[in-house]
């Protein structure tokens, strides 16, 4: 709770824990006026470890109000065997139909999550179990006949469920992790759960499969149409580390089968790649979005697997990224995945008109001396004759923070960023591919403390970085090398703090 000063690095306008470690996003869904953040969370460490869902309510996906602990990591009647409550999805069965909530409940609110077993260190089963609540997520009760899908195996995880309105029915993705599959089941009651087809083996096949998510998603040049889209946390572009792919397809309430239109895979063995940073994992969509909200909205885990336990952060670690609103576009290249963070966030800023376009031959220009440690900054860029263009952020002594085009590439170096050395796996350049449109390519990058997240040419192409830099936050140069470049509409807006201090 509230501590006199915000911890050094603790995100002002992004999701964290009051204290110790949280990995991926559970759970998440809308109900009668509240958004559902549960999350993987050690309720006894800033390591992983016991994992439990942690859970936070807000009214508008920007203010969280943290609750206890909703489902924690439970020991059997044996005294030495626990279950361990690993990702999953929730879900409102209304009118519970599937009568696990007490009879007379109006609408039971279902958690359907892995249950990971261990006796001692051995790890002995991981299948799907199921939880019920019928306060609005407040208390939970373990369904006395768990597990409800079993397949004896220890690598089958992350079930994600959604109600499949056209055949009244529940979907589950589930991963068969170090096969590289997703299976799909279907159930009328969210307890009995039948086989329907399996999709894999193909995109990033380099690292376990994890959090599927599949989901409708419409397509913003073509008012009216959607393409179904399924989301694996799985490889990355660069080897060795965890990201997210995704697949453009149709679902018929059977089978997932890829649209001629998916784009092709960018890298060798790397599919499509839906952030280019090293920290985004395990997204999720929200379960129930009320009717006015078009397409689908995730939120992923902000940390890497390569080095997540060694963040430099306490009492906490981890954080969950600014909502994003996803949908897809039609280009000569295919159905292209477009992420930008929930229209509100904007409602945080304070508006700041746009300087005036500047030229830039050859050299950096100062925009702003003393930024805000949270802060939206946006810039459209023109490279013209110059070989590389871009923004330096956090710039403190010999400290920055580089985002920069060149040679069709847009790049985030964090290697001079501040505290890279607790891992020598943290130290890195991201690179995406990037299109300039009529010469010119858009960024809108916001900054909270340790999050860096970069969004170019309305989503395209995103990044997402955590960083650690000293203190203060230090100044925003514009510069261009080997020519000369033109940037318009910069802005440096602040943006509120809206987490417990
Ligand atoms: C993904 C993941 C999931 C698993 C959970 C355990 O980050 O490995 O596959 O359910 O984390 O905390």
């Amino acid at each position: 709770q509230a501590s006199t000063k915000p911890e050094s690095y603790r995100p002002q306008y992004h999701f964290s824990p009051p204290k110790n470690w949280i990995n991926d996003p559970n759970g998440l869904l809308y109900y009668e006026g509240e958004y559902h953040l549960f999350y993987q969370h050690n309720p006894f460490g800033n390591e992983w470890g016991h994992m439990s869902w942690g859970h936070a309510v807000s009214k508008d996906l920007l203010r969280w109000e943290h609750l206890p602990v909703a489902i924690p990591e439970f020991t059997h009647s044996d005294g030495k065997t626990k279950t361990a409550i690993f990702s999953g999805s929730a879900v409102i069965d209304k009118g519970n139909t599937s009568g696990l909530c007490p009879a007379g409940t109006k609408d039971c609110m279902v958690a359907i999550y892995t249950g990971n077993v261990t006796e001692g260190e051995t790890q002995t089963a991981q299948y799907q179990n199921v939880a019920y609540s019928s306060d609005k997520g407040r208390t939970w009760k373990q369904y006395d006949k768990n597990p409800v899908l079993d397949l004896k195996s220890k690598e089958f995880r992350d079930p994600n469920v959604f109600w499949y309105a056209p055949q009244k029915k529940w979907i589950m993705s589930a991963v068969k992790a170090t096969e590289h599959r997703v299976a799909f089941f279907e159930s009328k009651d969210l307890t009995k759960w039948t086989l329907l087809s399996h999709f894999g083996l193909q995109g990033d096949t380099t690292k376990v499969w994890e959090c599927p998510a599949l989901m409708p998603v419409p397509i913003q040049n073509e008012p009216g149409k959607t393409k179904w889209v399924l989301f694996i946390s799985a490889g990355h572009p660069q080897k060795d580390y965890v990201g997210m792919q995704y697949f453009v397809g149709d679902f018929d309430g059977k089978t997932f089968s890829l649209d001629p239109a998916n784009p092709k895979p960018i890298a060798p063995a790397v599919s499509n790649v839906v952030d280019y940073g090293k920290d985004y994992y395990a997204a999720i969509q929200f379960n129930d979005l009320p009717a006015k909200q078009t397409g689908p909205v995730m939120v992923g885990w902000l940390n890497n697997w390569a080095y997540g336990n060694k963040l430099p952060t306490t009492p906490f670690k981890g954080a969950m990224s600014l909502p994003r609103q996803i949908t897809l576009k039609r280009t000569s290249a295919g159905l292209q995945l477009m992420q930008q963070p929930i229209a509100t966030v904007a409602s945080l800023r304070s508006d700041i008109a746009p300087q005036a376009l500047v030229k830039v031959s050859d050299q950096s220009r100062v925009v702003e001396k003393s930024v805000p440690n949270s802060y939206e900054f946006r810039v459209d860029i023109k490279p013209g004759s110059a070989k590389t263009v871009g923004v330096r952020l956090a710039k403190n002594g010999a400290e920055e923070t580089i985002i920069q085009y060149t040679n069709g590439k847009l790049q985030l170096d964090r290697r001079k960023s501040g505290n890279v050395s607790f891992s020598d796996r943290f130290p890195s350049v991201e690179e995406a591919p990037l299109n300039l449109q009529n010469g010119v390519f858009t960024l809108r990058v916001f900054v909270d403390k340790s999050i860096v997240e970069v969004f170019a040419n309305e989503g395209e192409r995103v990044i997402t970085d955590l960083i650690f830099p000293g203190e203060p936050s230090g100044s925003i140069e514009i510069f261009a090398e080997g020519g000369s470049a033109e940037f318009s509409n910069v802005r440096v807006s602040p943006i509120k703090a809206v987490v417990a201090q």
